[in-house]
């Protein structure tokens, strides 16, 4: 029987590792210039963790298990409502603002499509413990500053800015209750990803009349702040803009402003957040968003927890994969690691070059060999495969002066060293 990967999953050969480790390295090394410490949670957490406030869309798409106890687990779809749980678990201990990132690996059972894999992996970071607008705008920044790292410049990618409390305010005010807000969210979510009729009719037969679904329409396709007033206005919808102009000036200030646009449409398909939301996308690709998040004040509270605002941000691997390589920022950035030493030995050296290689390592130095004693001119291009720097040559010639001969694989100059003065790394290749 021959075995194929499980759908919607990856196996890294060592080629697709170096992609990978490429975009997770970046991401750890992005946090943690901009202030963020790393933590990490269980693969596995209670089915019922999900259930409580990540919205229905998760839910359908979790895969799930009984133990033997016959308790219900998951494996993680989102890394959010872990953190919720730990930090409520140490409230009281933890300085605040707790400035986090974690880069989980994470199961959506979802219809593999270009983008979206039912295994992934996922860059978090998020504030907990200030309702600072500022904290959002950092969350921002940051999520920039990564795509900047990465080469990827303001023509390659727009980051659509709005907030939940906006349309929650938005939709009161023309009459959707605070009940079927939710739904209405999982709705509004899909609208860029539905034709426009067929949104429509979905709209239609929520809100029961057409004049109601034409203002959510005009509401969602607004792209300038200034127009929302002509909607709807009312202190919340005041309180909401105050927050998105805020947000906007310390992006500004921060020097990102070209990377960021206001867009009401901007929705969040999870059911948690409650005021500034934003996701990133590639300009001009029909990709789905390279990352999402935004501020959810209430997720630590209805974990049973004290009521404590938080604000974070998810950035998966695999749109964001697409896009690099569509825009060749990979190739260009992904260096083939290099070895210090290579060995090649020929003719009757016995153990020697073992010697060599033993103390090359145990001193710090990455040095390799070819398990084929073959001829000096495979052994060399063998060196050049593994991006040797140098390559230490050991033939009988060598052993019986007690000397070793070094080949700069750059320019081809070759010296010879005394043995015993190289072994002791007091001497070493110029
Ligand atoms: P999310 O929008 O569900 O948010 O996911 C964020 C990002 O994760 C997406 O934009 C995408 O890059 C990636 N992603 C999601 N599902 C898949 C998939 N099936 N395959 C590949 N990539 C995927 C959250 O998960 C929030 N917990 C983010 C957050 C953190 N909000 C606040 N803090």
């Amino acid at each position: 029987m021959k075995i194929q990967p499980v759908k919607g999953t990856r196996d890294f050969y060592p080629s697709e590792m170096a992609v990978r480790n490429f975009i997770i390295d970046g991401w750890k090394k992005v946090s943690i210039r901009n202030g963020f410490e790393e933590y990490d949670s269980p693969i596995l957490e209670h089915l019922a963790m999900f259930q409580i406030k990540s919205g229905d869309e998760i839910v359908e798409q979790l895969f799930s298990l009984k133990d033997r106890g016959g308790r219900d687990l998951a494996l993680i779809p989102e890394i959010t409502p872990s953190l919720a749980r730990m930090v409520n678990q140490r409230i009281n201990s933890l300085p605040k603002p707790i400035k986090w990132f974690s880069v989980p690996r994470l199961f959506r059972a979802e219809r593999p499509q270009k983008g979206r894999l039912r295994e992934f992996f996922q860059w978090n970071i998020d504030i907990i413990g200030t309702d600072d607008v500022l904290a959002d705008s950092e969350i921002i920044f940051t999520t920039i500053d990564y795509l900047k790292y990465a080469g990827l410049k303001p023509d390659d990618v727009v980051v659509k800015i709005s907030s939940r409390k906006l349309l929650a305010a938005v939709l009161k005010s023309l009459g959707i209750a605070d009940k079927d807000l939710d739904a209405m969210y999982a709705l509004l979510d899909k609208k860029a990803r539905l034709k426009l009729d067929a949104f429509e009719q979905l709209l239609i037969e929520k809100v029961s009349d057409k004049k109601t679904s034409a203002k959510i329409i005009r509401f969602m396709e607004t792209k300038n702040i200034s127009e929302i007033k002509k909607i709807a206005l009312n202190d919340e919808i005041e309180q909401a803009l105050y927050e998105l102009t805020t947000n906007q000036h310390y992006l500004n200030e921060m020097g990102v402003s070209d990377f960021c646009r206001f867009d009401a449409g901007i929705v969040r398909g999870l059911a948690y957040y409650t005021g500034i939301v934003f996701e990133v996308y590639a300009k001009g690709e029909q990709l789905r968003a390279i990352c999402g998040g935004g501020r959810y004040d209430n997720l630590l509270k209805d974990f049973g927890g004290p009521e404590v605002p938080a604000t974070g941000m998810g950035m998966g691997d695999c749109v964001l994969e697409i896009l690099l390589r569509e825009k060749a920022l990979l190739d260009k950035q992904i260096k083939k690691p290099e070895l210090d030493y290579f060995v090649a030995r020929f003719g009757a050296v016995g153990e020697e070059p073992l010697k060599i290689i033993g103390k090359m390592r145990s001193m710090g130095y990455s040095a390799n060999f070819s398990y084929k004693m073959g001829s000096l001119s495979g052994q060399l291009a063998e060196a050049s495969a593994q991006n040797a720097k140098n390559c230490i040559i050991i033939g009988e010639e060598e052993i019986q002066k007690n000397e070793i001969t070094i080949k700069n694989m750059q320019t081809g100059k070759q010296q010879t060293l005394p043995m015993d003065k190289f072994m002791d790394g007091l001497i070493r290749p110029k």
